[in-house]
């Protein structure tokens, strides 16, 4: 990203600001669950090698060049989100159409994609959107097309309803952002109802924020930086630490999830 690139919600004091783009802002560069190695599994489960592409919220392009390298027929990034478009774009520069829309009404014509991939932006959404955003993930797939999904997820599938909505209290108040993270099961029904078939589904450590994650995912260089503007900024390091403590509390109810999943037909 080129440092005249404002990040989405820019404006907003650090109290408000979502979680991921505050992360954002103090130089994190991989906002999703399962970090880079489950982006790098979920690139590697489907062929994309002259496939036509598309990424909802493709976010600060980290995935975008995983795709692009390796040589898509066409690569299509929707974020409903203009800023965030211009983040992309700086990211990963020509090569790549940027789509203004949201992901439950892309615009783009039916049976169009190969692959279809989405990370870190269905758990976000209500129950009603989360279908709207996979129907469309449907509709914009060719016949026996793949759809990608990186989210958070609960364990077990048996969680209590109460622990559940303690969870998603907390990752609400933390992160500024409704997150309703669903059981392996949960996600699997909602797949299944809009006509996918689940091929694969890899768990992942929901370690986002724990060291060892972040050296792997940012880099020595990356985490010293981070932690340079942790230091200086006082409240981002609030917010950043009160995040880690939410997500060490429910540690062993959280979890990150990938699927590869096949249009049926
Ligand atoms: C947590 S970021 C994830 C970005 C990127 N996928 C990643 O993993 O780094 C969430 C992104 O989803 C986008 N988003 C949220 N709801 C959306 C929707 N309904 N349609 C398209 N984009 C959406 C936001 O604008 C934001 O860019």
């Amino acid at each position: 990203m080129t440092s005249t690139t404002p990040l989405p919600q820019h404006s907003r004091d650090t109290e408000s600001v979502a979680g991921h783009w505050l992360l954002a802002r103090v130089g994190k560069k991989v906002l999703r669950p399962g970090g880079r190695e489950l982006s790098e599994w979920l690139v590697a489960a489907a062929p994309v090698t002259g496939r036509r592409v598309v990424e909802f919220a493709p976010g600060l392009g980290l995935t975008a060049r995983l795709l692009l390298d390796r040589d898509p027929a066409s690569y299509t990034g929707v974020d409903a989100d203009p800023e965030a478009v211009e983040v992309t774009r700086a990211a990963v520069g020509e090569g790549a159409a940027l789509v203004v829309a949201t992901a439950q009404e892309t615009g783009l014509p039916a049976a169009s994609a190969d692959v279809v991939l989405g990370e870190a932006m269905l758990t976000m959404q209500g129950e009603s959107t989360k279908a709207q955003i996979v129907a469309e993930a449907h509709r914009v797939l060719d016949a026996g097309g793949r759809y990608l999904v990186h989210e958070l997820c609960l364990v077990p599938d048996e969680l209590d309803d109460e622990v559940k909505t303690e969870i998603r209290r907390d990752l609400a108040k933390s992160i500024r952002v409704n997150a309703r993270p669903l059981t392996v099961a949960e996600w699997r029904d909602l797949f299944a109802s809009a006509g996918f078939e689940v091929e694969e589904v890899e768990l992942r450590p929901m370690a986002l924020l724990g060291p060892r994650r972040m050296i792997a995912d940012e880099g020595l260089g990356g985490v010293a930086r981070i932690v340079r503007n942790l230091v200086r900024d006082a409240d981002a390091r609030r917010r950043v630490l009160a995040m880690r403590a939410t997500f060490r509390r429910h540690d062993e109810a959280l979890s990150a999830v990938g699927f590869v999943l096949r249009k049926r037909g």
